[in-house]
């Protein structure tokens, strides 16, 4: 008698790759990093956070420094930050930022957003911010790492280790980090009321069960759509308002694991460009918002897909359930549960992660170690 069993697998628990793993990660990492954040009257607690709040009410601006997948989490952030707290939030690439002469005061917070702690763009963005006299604190998912250590103030993420080089529970993690900040600054600026940050605390509160539901359900329907697609040349992305983020990091994700060359872009972008590359049979993803509350934007995604398809596109929608037109236009849809806009990002991504992961497996990529990257970038 005898097993089949080799450390490597074990450490995968179970899964055939840790990206895999990590991708079902994604609600734990949403829980876990919400644990401990507030307190029973519902009150944002983030005693770890040691800026004073007379710093925290002076704050006028945010300015977020991150790469690649850490940054789209950032532009999440400014969505949900700039509704709840009414200040106006930059969010920059770390690269970017170190060159220029950004307008930094001891009154903007920089917010340095790294899985990995390590990044050296966004280490040297942050030490260029305290140098100016701002101050920065970090969202990050190493404990002592060097961003969190040489930053003013830290808040985990709790999404454990990530181990494959594509990022994803670590993504769903510091978006949550981010709403926390963002409701915590909306309470000690005072610009939303008690009751309005416990509802969407517990809204948040019902997120891990809603990202569940869909791995439970439409990995399937994820799985069908990538055998479908796999010899696709490119993807164009898109999306509007949270959902713009949303398309990047889905582009993002099939251009690392599956090397297949993608475009993410705001949806409302397309006529001022990319629909000259809109070709028959052009698959293209759109991250379709609510229609719920006569949400206008809802059917400008839609006319979007539209157009899109008009010119042959083969259609791809991530859309909430029971949306009452996508079907008409989609060729496939990702289902997500009904759930807030703001904090649709942390379901939309979901089948996105899911299908990179597909397309690579379905082409014989290693989906863990994808060529030319590293876990984290410590070089300029
Ligand atoms: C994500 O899938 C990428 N591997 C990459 O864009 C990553 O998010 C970026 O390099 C930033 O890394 P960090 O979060 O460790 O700073």
């Amino acid at each position: 008698f005898t097993v089949d069993w080799d450390a490597s697998a074990a450490e995968k628990g179970g899964w055939p790759s840790f990206m895999d793993k990590e991708i079902h990660e994604d609600p734990e990492a949403v829980a876990n990093t919400l644990l401990g954040r507030f307190d029973e009257q519902g009150d944002i607690v983030l005693d770890e956070v040691h800026i004073g709040l007379d710093v925290f009410r002076q704050i006028d601006k945010i300015i977020v420094v991150a790469c690649g997948t850490a940054s789209y989490a950032g532009m999440v952030a400014k969505y949900a930050i700039e509704h709840w707290v009414r200040i106006p939030v930059e969010v920059e690439l770390a690269h970017e930022f170190r060159y220029r002469d950004p307008i930094l005061t001891p009154r903007t917070l920089v917010v340095a957003i790294s899985q990995s702690g390590e990044t050296m763009d966004t280490l040297m963005a942050l030490r260029h911010a305290r140098e100016q006299g701002s101050r920065v604190l970090a969202i990050c998912n190493t404990q002592g790492a060097s961003i969190p250590r040489e930053s003013d103030a830290v808040l985990y993420t709790h999404a454990g280790p990530e181990i494959a080089v594509a990022s994803t529970k670590a993504f769903v993690a510091q978006i949550v980090a981010a709403y926390l900040l963002g409701l915590y600054l909306a309470q000690v600026k005072g610009t939303m009321y008690r009751d309005e940050i416990r509802h969407i605390l517990e809204q948040l509160k019902g997120m891990p069960e809603k990202i569940q539901w869909v791995l439970d359900n439409q990995a399937g329907n994820v799985e069908q759509a990538a055998k479908q697609m796999v010899n696709a040349h490119s993807f164009l992305f898109l999306g509007r308002h949270v959902g713009y983020p949303v398309a990047l990091e889905g582009a993002l994700k099939l251009k690392e694991i599956a090397y297949t060359f993608t475009e993410g872009f705001a949806a409302g972008e397309l006529k001022h460009g990319p629909i000259a590359l809109v070709d028959a049979g052009e698959p293209v993803v759109v991250i379709v918002p609510s229609a719920r509350g006569r949400n206008i934007l809802h059917n400008k995604v839609i006319s979007g897909i539209e157009e899109v398809k008009a010119r042959g596109a083969y259609t791809i929608a991530v859309a909430e359930l029971g949306d009452p037109d996508v079907e008409q236009y989609a060729d496939v849809v990702f289902w997500r549960p009904v759930c807030p806009t703001l904090l649709s990002p942390l379901v939309d991504v979901v089948p996105l992660q899911l299908f990179a992961m597909d397309m690579a497996q379905l082409k014989g990529y290693d989906v863990d170690k994808p060529r030319n990257l590293a876990k984290s970038v410590t070089v300029e």
